[in-house]
């Protein structure tokens, strides 16, 4: 089957897309996905340029890629939640299992998929699993009453669009920190409140919680004394201060919780936003891009059909 992969780590010239051998028969527990389409995540960045240095344990050549969405094509003893042409998506915690997407099939534990959005295209669904996730989790379990206040940093990137939506299904008072060009499609995607700065953000008044996806520290000046930051971006996390302990989340495999995110897709309470679409064979050029940032929309990757574009025959 075509794959891509990388036989080193370093810039995205390492991407290319190959000839590899075809994902196993499922075993017990396990489906076999034809792919529809895959998602690139900043931790794809981060697995290939080799930054996750001691973390990662995954051996050289390797394919990277969380998300999915495809067609189950062979069921494993046992594997009975999907039949065979069921459209599914799903998150697979490459990184630490070694188990990436950016292949035209992956053998994976059927309890990590979830039957793909009746309301949406096969190919745009890829762009829900992880991002959505990486909100939906935290948010189930901090303890903040509807009428709570929450400021988003990174607002109208993808785990900032689906955290300014969940914030508004959960009642909460969302506001978000965004670049000032998008302050439009802040608004558009729930936010309350929008604000280019952490000093303007901590002028507004304390936050409750902010949900620190954009890499900022100083943004816990703009939670309330007493209150919570929760951060996804390890790297960059501030000290303790007025009472503050910032928490760190970390994204789960889990089939279940993007069920109820599929469930929010299909009532129309939950928007995905697509940016670009390239074929496999230009994996390299459109993870360029991603990482220029800028994009608004998941970028996602498509096994190349025979005339070497991004459509299937
Ligand atoms: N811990 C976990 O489990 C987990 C899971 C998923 C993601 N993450 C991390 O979460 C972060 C966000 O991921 P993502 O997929 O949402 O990335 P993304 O789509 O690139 O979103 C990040 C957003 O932050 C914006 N931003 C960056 N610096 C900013 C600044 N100074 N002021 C205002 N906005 C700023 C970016 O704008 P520009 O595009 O214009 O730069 C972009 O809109 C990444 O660091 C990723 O590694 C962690």
């Amino acid at each position: 089957m075509r794959a891509v992969i990388m036989n080193t780590f370093g810039s995205p010239d390492v991407l290319h897309e190959s000839e590899v051998p075809d994902a196993p028969a499922p075993g017990p527990g396990q489906v076999t996905v034809r792919i529809e389409a895959v998602s690139v995540n900043p931790v794809d960045n981060q697995v290939r340029s080799g930054s996750k240095g001691d973390e990662l344990t995954v051996p050289l050549p390797m394919i990277l890629g969380w998300d999915l969405s495809g067609r189950v094509e062979a069921t494993g003893p046992g594997a009975d939640r999907f039949a065979v042409g069921d459209p599914v998506v799903g998150m697979s915690a490459q990184a630490g299992t070694g188990l990436g997407t950016w292949a035209e099939r992956v053998t994976i534990g059927e309890d990590l998929l979830a039957p793909a959005p009746h309301s949406l295209g096969l190919r745009e669904a890829a762009a829900l699993p992880l991002a959505a996730l990486s909100v939906y989790q935290p948010f189930a379990r901090l303890p903040l009453p509807p009428g709570g206040t929450i400021l988003v940093t990174g607002g109208v990137g993808a785990l900032g669009g689906y955290a300014l939506q969940l914030a508004r299904l959960r009642g909460w008072h969302a506001a978000a920190l965004v670049r000032a060009k998008d302050t439009d499609l802040a608004r558009e995607l729930g936010a309350q409140e929008v604000h280019t700065s952490v000093e303007e953000a901590r002028r507004a008044g304390g936050y409750d919680v902010v949900f620190e996806t954009a890499g900022i520290p100083d943004a816990i000046k703009a939670v309330k004394d007493g209150g919570r930051l929760v951060t996804v971006v390890p790297t960059v996390v501030p000290p303790a201060e007025r009472g503050i302990t910032p928490e760190i989340s970390f994204v789960e495999q889990d089939g279940r919780a993007l069920e109820a995110l599929v469930g929010l897709v299909d009532s129309k309470d939950l928007t995905v936003r697509v940016g670009t679409v390239h074929p496999f064979a230009r994996a390299a050029e459109a993870v360029r891009a991603f990482e220029n940032g800028g994009i608004r929309g998941k970028v996602l990757l498509v096994p190349t059909a025979h005339d070497g574009t991004a459509d299937r025959p």
